[in-house]
């Protein structure tokens, strides 16, 4: 059997097209005896089964020990430069009251991005001072709320914010303690949209005008400068442009001691992950130690002392522990033609199959709007039919509407089966929508043989609850954010 012509350069034709790649399935993640997969020992069929599909299954101890790990990393060889490590879990990867806990548990601080999310961190009884807050519009009463419950760090992002910042910390009787977002102009290698240092576009203050934005912040007794902030995008599998950004920061913050301290350095999260077997990213302690070594030079070029350092990994943390269940409704053969001469009269042409599952972009849109890869396996038997290639698409009402742009599976892929999606944890369900009055689907924590739900699947009850076309005429509520 020879590769299907359709199939992108990076995929090969596998020799078991039931096998699990390490380094794609979670930790826990295995097949059994009788070919089903089975995730920290709970039944893939029975998870279907009793939370329906799609669902997401995080393998619990798999993103607890991601967080310990990238923890531990990064401490071991920044302890080496005589600097500590802070920590941050980018709730915007996936955040629930649980998954805030499991962080916390194992030493991290969880970084927001919004007021929705800091309402998550303080539910999930987070201590406010391990909370960091991100954006680059947060609303007057997102400040509000971050400076009146106690947030650690407020990312400063703007010059407008300066003062929003400092006038809630004078209502609120406090000194708050603030970063500034610098935009490096680095460009990391990754999708445009996931790109965030480029100069072109609206995060952060550029190198030139931080002296005079730092001095205004040094200037307000209410703040208190805590120092620089970077994060070059998301997705990035080599460590050059973390480095990179790591020394223009540096420079700037060498030039910042001259006139008062410069405690950290922040150089955010953006650390990739592997959605398919052809992704090689570098692993996180290579990653921590080829920053500990640029981060440690460059000091000493500079003759400063290395500062603690901040991190915020997200998709790196929770993005592996999780996968996407589907249930199987149709499927049809489609026949490709290919670009080439007519062969005997015919068309060199291929066949492509179309395995369609019961959620879509609405659960998972990073392949429709990054054109993200991932990889697909019948998880609730295994099959010696010989492989086949197929698209694994979605239920939604557009043609882009694709889970898996392109993967083989045993060719008696069929109605019914069970399907899982690896590495869906992060921005999955962080970004679902209600397309097509589609209810987003549960999140299941596995661990030990126990499967726990930690968010339970939207109905069309929640769906309806806010159409005014259900309530009384004349009710006065206009949904203004308070
Ligand atoms: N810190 C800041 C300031 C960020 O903006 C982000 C991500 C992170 C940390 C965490 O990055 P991570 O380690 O998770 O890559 N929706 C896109 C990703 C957008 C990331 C936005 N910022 C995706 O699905 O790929």
């Amino acid at each position: 059997m020879s590769a299907n012509p359709l199939a992108p350069a990076w995929l090969t034709l596998p020799t078991d097209a039931n096998a699990l790649a390490p380094g794609l399935w979670s930790m826990n993640s295995a097949r059994t005896a009788d070919g089903h997969v089975c995730i920290a020992g709970v039944d893939a069929v029975e998870l279907a089964a009793r939370f329906g599909t799609p669902v997401y299954v995080i393998d619990e101890a798999d993103a607890r020990a991601r967080a310990r790990g990238i923890h531990d990393a990064f401490s071991r060889e920044f302890s080496r430069l005589g600097s500590h490590v802070h920590v941050y879990y980018a709730g915007k990867a996936f955040l629930s009251i649980d998954v805030a806990r499991w962080m916390t548990s194992a030493g991290l601080n969880i970084d927001l991005s919004s007021g929705g999310e800091l309402a998550v961190a303080l539910a999930a009884g987070i201590d406010p001072a391990r909370l960091g807050l991100h954006g680059n519009n947060k609303s007057l009463a997102e400040i509000d709320q971050a400076v009146q419950v106690g947030v650690g760090a407020i990312v400063i992002d703007s010059a407008q914010e300066t003062e929003r910042v400092a006038d809630a910390a004078v209502r609120h009787g406090r000194v708050q303690v603030v970063r500034l977002r610098i935009n490096s102009g680095v460009h990391a290698s990754t999708h445009e949209y996931l790109a965030t240092a480029r100069e072109d576009q609206k995060f952060g203050i550029t190198i030139a005008d931080a002296p005079a934005l730092v001095a205004r912040i040094r200037g307000n007794p209410h703040l208190s400068f805590l120092g620089l902030h970077s994060h070059i995008g998301s997705q990035i599998f080599e460590p050059d442009g973390f480095a990179e950004a790591a020394r223009r920061l540096l420079t700037l913050h060498a030039q910042l001691l001259a006139d008062g301290p410069v405690p950290e350095l922040n150089i955010g999260g953006g650390f990739g992950i592997a959605h398919t077997s052809a992704d090689e990213p570098a692993s996180i302690e290579s990653i921590a130690a080829a920053l500990a070594e640029v981060i440690g030079e460059e000091c000493a070029r500079l003759h400063i002392a290395v500062p603690d350092i901040a991190i915020e990994p997200g998709r790196s943390i929770i993005g592996p522990s999780t996968t996407t269940l589907y249930t199987v409704g149709t499927t049809k053969d489609v026949v490709v033609t290919l670009e080439g001469e007519p062969h005997g009269g015919v068309e060199p042409a291929a066949l492509r199959r179309y395995v369609s599952v019961d959620g879509g972009m609405s659960d998972n849109i990073r392949p429709s709007l990054y054109r993200a890869d991932y990889s697909v396996r019948i998880v609730n038997r295994s099959s010696d039919a010989a492989p086949v290639l197929v698209r694994l698409a979605g239920k939604h009402c557009e043609s882009g509407d694709i889970v898996v742009h392109a993967d083989y599976l045993p060719g008696d892929v069929a109605p019914g089966d069970i399907v899982g999606v690896p590495a869906t944890g992060a921005y999955g369900w962080s970004m679902a929508s209600n397309y097509n009055y589609l209810a987003r689907p549960p999140v299941v924590a596995v661990r030990d043989g126990v499967a726990r739900l930690l968010v339970r699947r939207e109905t069309e009850a929640d769906l309806l609850a806010r159409d005014m076309g259900l309530h009384e005429p004349g009710e006065t509520d206009t949904g203004a954010p308070e």
